[in-house]
């Protein structure tokens, strides 16, 4: 069943009506028909033909094609290529249709490379916006390699020109080469061809041109280049074909990640060739897609055009800067790499995996991330787009939301019955029912009468409330919203440019804020502030749905792609950044709603690379069964690769009704995904933790009350995140670079470094569950301080009151363990930390705290500890990212009461007595204890009493 989509407002309705209904009762299917497959898509169709052709002509010229024999037409002009600064400058052209393409070869700091490539005289300007809006500072303060660091020399290597970019200073073992006919690139890294373009032949790229004469083609003009239907939807393309495609190919790679969102494994299978290969290549459109498939490369509510690949050696990764709809193969070569010039003969045999990347329009702009270590790529990845910012505090700690808590009573008693059952939580949230007849900003007064008394009684408790506020505005001349932006003109219009583009959502008829116009952003983003947004206070924050966007009657349930917004781009140019630009127009809101600034808390359905500046992001609707449950630890993975790192699942399954243990197990899995909240469809039963009893609220209660112990090291991590860029939660692969065997690991993951879990994602708890504990290091079950020596394979049995949690020897885990209703009220608690003790008796961590809502940590006020132990001795001391300003001493004021009040060192095989505690030049000697401790090995220093802001050390004896 389905949200059908009609353009009756009355059957539009019913249908919504009687699909809501019947949702719970029915198996989950997507329905197919409602979205297009390959075969459907022109553009991808004339590249596939074009991609046949040239896998054909190859064949014929010889069975091993490399990249001097494939039989792409695209060649360098002769004597176009030169050294401009930065940038390596190349024509391109096409043998037959002789229309010169400018490549931009642009070399960024850290061996960043840029490639940019249009038609050099474009007929009509190509969308170009969306680096603006994607890369920091929208590209304009990108740190370029200096010109003295490059070197150009070209030479002919049989027959074939080929140019050379060395760089001098960063890494002489790299380079980038250019052969000229065909036209391909390498990107060679310690003298190894990694990444390889058009090694295979593949780029082609649609020039744009005029539209052919009323009696006929022009050219041979493919089918579905000037105008394309799908079921009753027409798309004009008023600019013709303006796509283009090009195969990217990871030589001496198996596995390849990111590309989110799909509901797919991890390690991206193969779209083509393999006999497990999907039918169709990966898409990259957000969409709304209603009861969506697993194991499926079809597109989902977000586009991350991010690809990473790894092997024991290197990570390295491709960037494909374009918002346009996109399609991606990914074929695997196991017997040899073509397309290499410099191996030719040896007989090498390397595996491969080859991509083809298909963008509909906009520019070429493609970066390619060098690596070679996981940190080192994602610096360089943050240095093109931003790193996660740090969020609100509350924001990690737990989410209660359902479709749809019905009014201001029933609000107050979740926030009642959760303090009574002692279960931590930071927001509540209300869903579209909240509102006016689904005009957003507004409340339905009769449920909620006095929605800031509501949001003052939550707040006593340091509990906050999150509302929707979707970006479809319903059409309504009393709605005051409607009415401004209709005045100023600030909807998306129609594909004549004449009126507001028209269609339907959940309040029936609606127009869409066009946020590429600047203006029309700036204004959404002042309808949140606290003197329009009524009924509003400091501690509302906004959830923004359907922002793909989502359009009932609209063909696949968006946008027309030839509708337009401002500057007469038409929507197929920027689709994908869509919902992001109303992220940040939401976010901006947020965060200029008081003075001083405040850091806003905003979460997303539909998202870009980019995103992750904005908020946080979940993968959407699920279904409560054990498969979705499952699914979603590749789907949250996949985001934390690409760079999407604050993202969730809706613990419990968004459709149906979860039995108690999956609704058990989905918390203790929930738990460690960095945003965790629980959400229910308006249909389903309700869930909160409480509905199902004994022993399950035992269990979900300790769950929960487990995130809000380990909050100080998650926040941790989310300051690291801030810094770096390293994802949070972590395939194995990341943090265990050369076990070749976890690289396609997607049942098990890591929580930053220091914490691994298992999850039971079964209702079968009397089989036990395969536990792989990676490399020669000491791993310790959290709960039992069982301690283990890795490499290990090992079953371990459980109940449903057990989560497989290990700490890897060599981590100082810091926590907060005094239980109390909200992470507000445990801002100034006392820290315990947790030393797990490596095989060579070491251990580090870090412990980061701020205020959790300025921005004044940017000017100090925070404090960083870096904590060692080593030689029986634990060490804290400032990071060097401290420093000292007056907000710093504000902080630290503020802070002067809290201190560590226990200390775990787990893992030490001596029976010590005596924790000898070092602080301000004093020495104070502390009796250790063993009392109360879960094994042998650990010891207990009771209140140590040294301050967190403090230097201080602890010799134990
Ligand atoms: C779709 C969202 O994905 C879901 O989470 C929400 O509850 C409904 N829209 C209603 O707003």
């Amino acid at each position: 069943m389905k949200l059908k989509r009609s353009k009756s407002t009355l059957v539009s309705l019913l249908f919504l009506a009687a699909s809501v209904s019947l949702l719970a009762q029915v198996g989950l299917a997507v329905k197919q028909e409602d979205f297009k497959t390959s075969e459907q898509v022109a553009f991808y169709q004339r590249h596939r033909a074009f991609a046949d052709g040239v896998a054909k002509e190859g064949q014929l010229l010889g069975k091993s094609i490399s990249a001097s024999q494939t039989a792409s037409p695209y060649s360098v002009l002769q004597d176009s290529v030169y050294l401009d600064g930065h940038t390596l400058v190349a024509s391109v052209q096409h043998g037959a249709d002789k229309v010169p393409l400018k490549l931009n070869v642009s070399f960024l700091e850290h061996g960043i490379v840029r490639i940019r490539g249009q038609e050099a005289n474009p007929l009509k300007p190509r969308f170009d916006d969306t680096q603006k809006h994607v890369l920091r500072d929208g590209g304009a303060n990108l740190k370029y390699a200096s010109a003295d660091s490059l070197s150009l020399t070209s030479e002919v290597i049989n027959g074939q020109t080929v140019h050379v970019v060395a760089f001098k200073d960063a890494n002489s073992t790299a380079s980038f080469r250019m052969t000229e006919r065909p036209w391909s690139v390498e990107y060679v890294l310690n003298n190894k061809p990694s990444i390889l373009l058009n090694s295979k032949g593949l780029f082609h790229f649609e020039h744009l041109r005029e539209r052919p004469g009323a009696d006929g083609e022009v050219d041979g003009e493919a089918d579905g280049a000037w105008e394309e239907t799908f079921r009753t939807w027409k798309d004009t393309k008023p600019r013709g074909p303006e796509s283009f495609g090009l195969d990217i190919n990871f030589s001496g790679f198996e596995h390849v990640y990111g590309i989110p969102e799909h509901a797919s494994p991890l390690s991206l299978k193969s779209t083509r060739g393999d006999k497990d290969a999907y039918s169709q290549p990966y898409r990259l459109y957000n969409l709304d897609v209603f009861e969506h498939d697993l194991d499926s490369p079809m597109a989902l509510y977000g586009s991350i055009p991010f690809m990473v690949a790894h092997n024991a050696e290197s990570t390295v990764g491709v960037f494909w800067l374009n918002a346009a709809e996109t399609w991606i193969d990914v074929t695997r070569d196991k017997s040899s790499t073509l397309g290499n010039l410099f191996r030719l003969g040896t007989g090498s045999k390397e595996p491969s995996v080859s991509t083809h990347w298909i963008s509909e329009s906009g520019v070429m702009d493609i970066f390619l991330l060098p690596g070679p270590s996981t940190a080192d790529l994602y610096r360089q990845y943050a240095e093109l787009v931003e790193q996660t910012p740090l969020p609100r505090s509350f924001a990690l700690g737990y989410h209660q939301c359902r479709w749809n808590y019905l009014d201001q009573a029933d609000v107050l008693a979740v926030n009642d019955k959760l303090q009574e059952h002692g279960i931590p939580y930071d927001v509540i949230w209300l869903d579209i029912e909240h509102t006016d007849g689904k005009r957003y900003f507004t409340w339905d007064s009769g449920k909620f009468p006095d929605p800031v008394a509501m949001q003052q009684k939550l707040a006593y408790n340091g509990h906050q409330l999150v509302n929707v506020v979707d970006p479809h505005i319903k059409r309504d001349t009393e709605y005051p919203i409607w009415k401004e932006a209709n005045d100023s003109g600030y909807f998306v219009k129609n594909r004549e440019g004449t009126d507001n583009f028209q269609g339907w959502c959940w309040p029936g008829d609606s127009s869409w804020v066009d946020y590429l116009n600047p203006e029309a952003a700036a204004w959404i983003s002042k309808q949140f502030h606290l003197d329009k947004y009524n009924g509003s206070t400091p501690n509302l924050f906004v959830w923004n749905d359907m922002n793909e966007p989502s359009v009932f009657n609209g063909p696949e349930i968006t946008m027309d792609k030839d509708i337009k917004h401002h500057g007469g781009w038409e929507h197929r140019d920027l689709h994908n950044i869509f919902g992001m630009l109303y992220h940040k127009a939401t976010a901006d809101g947020l965060r200029t709603r008081e003075s001083p600034a405040k850091r806003p808390f905003v979460l997303s359905r539909a998202y870009f690379a980019g995103s992750q500046r904005y908020g946080a992001v979940w993968t959407g609707d699920n279904a409560a069964n054990w498969e979705h449950l499952r699914a979603s630890i590749p789907m949250v993975l996949s985001n934390n690769v690409a760079g999407m790192h604050f993202v969730g699942a809706d613990v419990g399954g968004f459709f149906g009704n979860p039995t108690p243990e999956l609704m058990t197990r989905w918390y203790q899995l929930g738990i460690w995904y960095p945003f965790f909240r629980a959400h229910a469809h308006i249909d389903t039963k309700r869930r909160e933790p409480w509905v199902f009893g004994e022993p399950y609220l035992t269990h979900i209660r300790d769950a929960i009350r487990e995130r809000y112990r380990l909050l100080p090291y998650w926040y941790t991590l989310f300051r690291e995140a801030s810094l770096t860029g390293m994802p949070l939660v972590r395939p194995m692969w990341m943090e265990f670079p050369k076990e070749t065997s976890m690289f396609a690991e997607d049942a098990s993951f890591m929580v930053g470094s220091a914490i691994l879990v298992v999850p039971a994602t079964d209702a079968d708890t009397s089989t036990p569950i395969d536990v792989r504990l990676p490399a020669q290091e000491n791993w310790y079950d959290m709960r039992t301080h069982a301690a283990y020596v890795g490499p290990l394979k090992r079953q371990f049995a459980l109940d449903l009151a057990t989560t497989l949690v290990f700490a890897r020897g060599g981590s100082i885990v810091p926590t907060r363990e005094r239980q109390r209703g909200s992470s507000e009220l445990m801002r100034r608690d006392p820290i315990t930390l947790y030393v797990y003790v490596s095989q060579t008796g070491t251990a580090t961590g870090k412990l980061y705290l701020d205020d959790g809502e300025s921005y004044n940590y940017q000017s100090g006020a925070f404090i960083e500890r870096d904590l060692s132990f080593a030689n029986a001795k634990l060490t804290s001391r400032p990071s060097p990212h401290t420093v000292s300003s007056p907000e710093q001493v504000d902080f630290l004021a503020a802070m002067s009461k809290v201190r560590v009040e226990r200390i775990v060192v787990v893992g030490m095989r001596n029976a010590l007595t005596n924790a000898a505690v070092v602080e301000n030049g004093q020495t104070r000697n502390i009796a250790l204890t063993y009392a109360g401790s879960k094994v042998d090995s650990e010891c207990v220093i009771r209140d140590p009493a040294v301050l967190v802001g403090n230097d201080w050390e602890i010799l134990l004896s």
